[in-house]
């Protein structure tokens, strides 16, 4: 499937996150090599083995790994995910302080060993800590981006495509801004196929109503909330997505996915990273400039950046 030869990618943080991104990268084949690494020795050598063990079955990925920084040499993408998760009814913006500390004193050392690579951010608040990052690193702003709301769009999609009753890939609608508790769908480009989304009707013979519409964009924006409450932290789908945007890369496939760059004049946004469709690529993501929003959207856009800055600026001290 990659597009690059003898393609890899690295995997930062070998927690629940970290690990179910190298098991989907694996079974997926996203990648020629995948790494795990970790601080954690004992943690990351237990994973890696315990993915090794695995590879009778998965194609013809491996998996290396553990707490010598030389596992991320050779990378084409870094994914990091390490950092404090959200405990039950926190949000990902009181996370900010800790992974900021964290993500500071790690980029140095990761772009020393992978001067070259994509770095794509997981770790939470996304965003904000993909803002700072750049700011440090001094990154081409394309090289560096957040995960963003391609989980929150994949929810997304999975709700509408149940109420439709068609399958998820033909179901066009997108999650943009901030990933976490200001997103908000882009409600005025929606369409099943061709079909914009108001006008579709259902297996059931009825269509969906506007407050119908609100209330999955307010199920999807809080399904990480649900899911940490019942069993202790989000990781199968966060995964499967972060797989999905390696091979987007890695594979060159100028992909369009709502990852989150650190945007310039964009719809009036600058130096923050918000979700807006962008092209995936083996150069990275950039954002698609012709994408337009509503005037409410453009508000909740705005709404979205502004939150971020505050607490980035918050950081920043
Ligand atoms: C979630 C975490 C990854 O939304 O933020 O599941």
């Amino acid at each position: 499937m990659a597009v690059i030869e003898n393609s890899k990618v690295t995997v930062v943080g070998a927690g629940s996150v970290g690990s179910s991104t190298a098991y989907a990268a694996l079974i997926r084949g996203s990648a020629r090599h995948v790494a795990l690494y970790d601080i954690a020795t004992e943690k990351a050598e237990a994973e890696v083995l315990d993915l090794a063990h695995g590879t009778q079955f998965t194609g013809t990925s491996d998996i290396i790994g553990g707490s010598d920084i030389s596992v991320v040499e050779g990378s084409h993408v870094v994914v990091i995910t390490a950092g404090a998760k959200q405990k039950p009814g926190q949000t990902r913006i009181e996370l900010a302080g800790v992974n900021a500390g964290i993500m500071k004193s790690m980029m140095p050392q990761l772009l020393e060993v992978a001067p070259n690579a994509v770095y794509v951010i997981v770790t939470n608040p996304c965003d904000v800590l993909t803002a700072l990052a750049l700011e440090q690193t001094g990154l081409p702003p394309e090289r560096l981006f957040a995960s963003g709301t391609v989980l929150d769009t994949s929810r997304l999609r999975w709700k509408l495509a149940e109420r439709a009753g068609v399958s998820t890939s033909n179901v066009h609608a997108y999650i943009a801004g901030e990933h976490g508790d200001t997103e908000f769908a882009l409600w005025s480009k929606a369409t099943i196929g061709t079909v914009p989304i108001l006008d579709w009707v259902t297996p059931r013979g009825d269509k969906m109503s506007v407050e119908e519409l609100d209330q999955i964009a307010i199920d999807v924006r809080d399904a990480a909330y649900k899911v940490i409450q019942g069993k202790g932290a989000t990781n199968y789908a966060i995964g499967l997505s972060s797989a999905r945007i390696i091979e987007a890369i890695l594979g060159d496939e100028h992909a369009v996915m709502p990852v989150s760059p650190v945007l310039q004049d964009f719809q009036g946004v600058s130096g923050m990273a918000l979700s807006v469709p962008c092209i995936v690529s083996a150069t990275g993501a950039e954002p698609i400039r012709e994408t337009t929003f509503s005037p409410q959207e453009l508000e909740l856009f705005h709404h979205s950046a502004a939150e971020l800055h505050k607490v980035a600026d918050s950081l920043r001290g």
